[in-house]
């Protein structure tokens, strides 16, 4: 036995048991008392405090939280369920081991019903655990092993434990939300509401091995170490984006739903995020309740659908209620169309390959049918009917390819046109955010990026969700979805060797394309697919930089995003791996004349889409910032593909300064005002960018041809925007002829309505002021808003 410890053990019991104050331990016979604010524990590194802490009108909990954070952060509760009263009540520590809380009316409210016949003594460790052992060293009770909503550094989950979120951002009784490992030895986030209850991490439409997980390991555990790399049994990996020692971290299961890992800034005693399962927080189950819509006006909020109204008031978790009553005679009901919405489950059966007219009449067949979901199978080329029983899980997102028709009785649609557009406020966003700036890291840069290796590996998790769930919605629905997801594992993103990629390209002889970033070649794969190689210029950081960025790259995966296959890094090799396009850049078919009216609209909506999702739908921080028809390029049905994302950073790792980009980056003609001023770069630019070249599809007035023009560029530009925009303005002698500008390569073929929409569009995307341009995805919107005019009621 240590001696000092001893003797520092008799000194803390010995002097008066009934009045333990301020310490980092209790002993047996003496207790805490809510009336005496300073009866607290208080780790020896000052860093956590255990005592009773005010949770309602005259209600308290006994909790061990940050004592440094500004507002107070539990990271455990014994009574979190049950809290007791201001009076009377009290943590004692019994003479015969047992822990027990106790109330004025209540004798009982919580205990750790242990029981020792040597001393004991509960103390508040360095860690936050709260230990209760005996003298000898053995641990009768640790609060690390029921864990409430947080996991400290440390603190492992395993297969007996789980988190239960918070109530509500106050309200500190067990709410909705369950992270846990599953029976298939799966950590999972599950929703066990009011009504219903379904787990939502990670994404049930994506096999989970695609998540990166594995089910092989019964072992069970996860833990986060105190550097921020937190390392489960199922394979799921992540780091803080500060990772390091350093900051004071906790790993909390949000009130909304949320997995976040926290990072402590001690000056402030605020909480910054320094990872978290979702940016998309409307994918979680359960946020705004039934019959409501999720969606991010600025901020995400709830909204009742259309003919609903809020169940209640000040909680947004029971969502909304008919404010009709439900009739099964159809000539009475009608559809309302919500655009690019969709909800999850609760399907009453699949009907594949029908019309929109054959989708109606089987949700009208079914009088328990809500809704239906109508959405297109890019397999088969034909559309899907869904019809729903429930409306649950319901979200808005402006990139979600699918549409839901809600049956409403025709009366009501009639009072009630106008569907309810504002979004509340579900008062449950958490406080703090993911920058969404683009700081430079005061951290060194090789620590950066392995964390940022690392986080992506957890990261992926978000792309993923959003990639598989596009492509292979909902795999309950048919196997072939499941199959799909398969070769989607099995073809992944890969490393090639040079003598590989020099072999495919026949030792780099076939060149297809050239540009700042490198030489393009065709090649062929051995496994026969024909693939665009390209060979870097100026990527000249190590292997491991270029991999962790290149990987990240490799996992965007969106329908108008091209897709690279893998990669290679060998000695000062640096060469990445394309699908290849058919057609190939937008650029070359202008100069071409085989680009009719309707391509080049579905060309604009696409490159929009996939750009949109770059800004918005991604991991945040990708940025185009040289977008222009070079690359945008045209598979065989001239579908576009955006190219080269993700490329600004790969380049520049040498001049890198303000805000992580170089200055003037791009092509000369197509960049933002704000790069000439040395302003903040947001994804605006890329805006700016979009706007110039649909003006240059529309009009056909392309200066730059095949090559990236060194002068003069700038001004012709400007030129053609001036130019546009007059045409567009009209005077009094001379209204507006949309048609004056339209490229004479398609011989007045083209829709007037679509070319109006579209250079109205365009000349917004290159205001001069980058506050007055649209995102992205509002200008998915606008495009797509026409294409339902003619449709009864429309969302938003
Ligand atoms: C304490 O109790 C355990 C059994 O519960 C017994 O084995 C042990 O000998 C006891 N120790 C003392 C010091 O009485
Ligand atoms: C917290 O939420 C629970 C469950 O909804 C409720 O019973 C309790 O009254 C709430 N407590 C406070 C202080 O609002
Ligand atoms: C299972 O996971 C644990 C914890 O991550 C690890 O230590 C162990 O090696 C794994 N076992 C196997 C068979 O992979
Ligand atoms: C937390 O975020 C703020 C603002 O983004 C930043 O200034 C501060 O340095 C961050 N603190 C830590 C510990 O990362
Ligand atoms: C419910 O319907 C009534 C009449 O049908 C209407 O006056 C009222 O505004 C509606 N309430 C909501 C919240 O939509
Ligand atoms: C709304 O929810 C709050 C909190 O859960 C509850 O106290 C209140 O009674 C509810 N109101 C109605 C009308 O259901
Ligand atoms: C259905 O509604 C129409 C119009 O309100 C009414 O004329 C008809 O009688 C109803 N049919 C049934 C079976 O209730
Ligand atoms: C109208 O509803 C009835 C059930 O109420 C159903 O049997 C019938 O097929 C429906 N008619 C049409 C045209 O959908
Ligand atoms: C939404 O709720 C938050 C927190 O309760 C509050 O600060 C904010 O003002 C609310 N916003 C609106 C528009 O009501």
């Amino acid at each position: 036995m240590n001696l000092p410890f001893l003797f520092l053990l008799l000194s803390l019991i010995l002097p008066s048991p009934s009045s333990s104050t301020t310490s980092h331990s209790l002993s047996q016979g003496s207790s805490l008392s809510v009336e005496k604010p300073n009866n607290v524990l208080i780790s020896s590194n000052g860093i956590f405090s255990a005592g009773f802490h005010p949770v309602g009108d005259n209600a308290y909990c006994f909790a061990v939280r940050f004592s440094k954070s500004l507002d107070p952060t539990f990271v455990w509760m014994a009574n979190r369920d049950i809290p007791v009263n201001g009076k009377g009540s009290k943590l004692s520590l019994l003479d015969t081991g047992n822990l027990i809380l106790t109330d004025a009316g209540r004798s009982n409210v919580w205990t750790s019903t242990t029981v020792s016949n040597s001393t004991v003594l509960l103390s508040l460790l360095d860690t936050g655990n709260l230990v209760l052992r005996t003298l000898e060293g053995f641990t009768l009770w640790q609060s690390f092993d029921f864990p409430t909503d947080t996991l400290l550094p440390h603190q492992p989950l395993t297969r007996n434990t789980k988190l239960i979120s918070s109530r509500s951002r106050s309200n500190y009784s067990s709410g909705f939300y369950h992270l846990f490992f599953d029976n298939d030895n799966i950590i999972r986030l599950l929703f066990d509401g009011l009504e219903i209850s379904s787990v939502y991490w990670p994404d049930p439409s994506i096999i989970f091995w695609n998540s990166g997980r594995t089910t092989y390991n019964n072992s069970r555990i996860a833990l986060l170490d105190s550097s921020g790399s937190f390392v489960s049994s199922d394979d799921l990996k992540f780091v803080a984006t500060d990772f390091g020692m350093g900051p004071k971290r906790r790993l909390t299961v949000d009130f909304d739903g949320n997995l976040r890992l926290y990072s402590l800034d001690e000056t402030r005693g605020t909480w910054n995020v320094s990872w978290q399962a979702f940016s998309l927080t409307c994918k979680i189950h359960g946020i705004c309740g039934p019959n409501s819509l999720c969606g991010y006006g600025p901020e995400r909020g709830c909204s009742c659908l259309p003919g609903y109204k809020p169940r209640n008031l000040t909680d947004w978790s029971y969502g909304c209620e008919p404010n009709f009553s439900h009739s099964c005679n159809n000539s009475t009901l009608n559809f309302v169309k919500l655009p690019n919405v969709d909800f999850y489950g609760y399907d009453i059966s699949f009907f594949p390959g029908e019309t929109l007219e054959s989708c109606r009449r089987i949700c009208l067949q079914y009088c328990n049918c809500k809704a239906f979901m109508f959405r297109v199978d890019y397999g088969s080329r034909t559309y899907n009917c869904y019809p729903k029983s429930f409306l649950l899980n319901g979200f808005h997102a402006p990139n979600f390819e699918g549409d839901v028709y809600l049956k409403l009785p025709r009366a009501g649609l009639l009072s009630n046109n106008e569907p309810a557009k504002e979004l509340l406020n579900c008062s449950s966003e958490a406080h703090v955010g993911l920058a969404r700036t683009y700081q430079k890291k005061q951290e060194s840069r090789s620590v950066k990026y392995l964390t940022w290796f690392v986080g992506v590996i957890g990261g992926v998790e978000m792309v993923c969700i959003f990639l598989v769930w596009c492509f292979l919605y909902r795999t309950n629905q048919g196997s072939s979805a499941a199959v799909q997801g398969y070769i989607l594992a099995a073809t992944g993103f890969r490393k090639y060797s040079y003598a590989e990629l020099k072999k495919a390209t026949k030792g780099f002889s076939e060149e297809i394309g050239r540009g700042g970033a490198g030489v393009v070649y065709k090649g062929v794969l051995l496994d026969g697919r024909v693939a665009a190689i390209k060979r870097l210029d100026g990527a000249n950081q190590g292997e491991g930089e270029f991999l962790a960025e290149v990987s990240t790259i490799g996992r965007i995966n969106h329908m108008n995003l091209i897709e690279m296959w893998g990669y290679c890094a060998e000695g000062k090799h640096r060469l990445l791996v394309y699908e290849y396009m058919e057609r190939g850049s937008l650029a070359e078919s202008l100069s071409s004349e085989e680009l009719d009216w309707k391509k080049r609209f579905e060309i604009a909506v696409g490159t929009a889409k996939g750009l949109a999702y770059l800004h918005e739908e991604c991991l945040e921080w990708v940025l185009h910032c040289d977008i222009k028809p070079q690359n945008i390029l045209l598979d065989s049905n001239y579908k576009p593909k955006v190219a080269d994302f993700g490329l600004s950073k790969l380049l520049t790792r040498g001049d890198l300064n303000i805000s992580g980009f170089s200055r003037i980056r791009g092509t000369r003609g197509y960049m933002a005002p704000e790069w000439l001023f040395n302003l903040p770069i947001t994804s605006k630019v890329d805006v700016y960018s979009y706007g110039i070249v649909v003006l240059e599809m529309v009009t056909g007035k392309s200066t730059t041809g095949l090559h990236v023009v060194e002068d003069g560029g700038e001004a012709e530009h400007r030129q053609l925007v001036t130019w546009v925009r007059e045409k567009m303005n009209g005077t009094a002698a001379m209204p507006s002829r949309v048609e004056e500008i339209a490229d004479q390569r398609m011989d007045n073929n083209f829709n007037v309505a679509e070319m109006e929409i579209l250079v109205r569009v365009a000349l917004q995307c290159v205001e001069e002021e980058r506050d007055a341009r649209p995102s992205m995805s509002h200008v998915v919107e606008m495009l797509l808003r026409h294409e339902n005019d003619n449709e009864q009621v429309t969302l938003e």
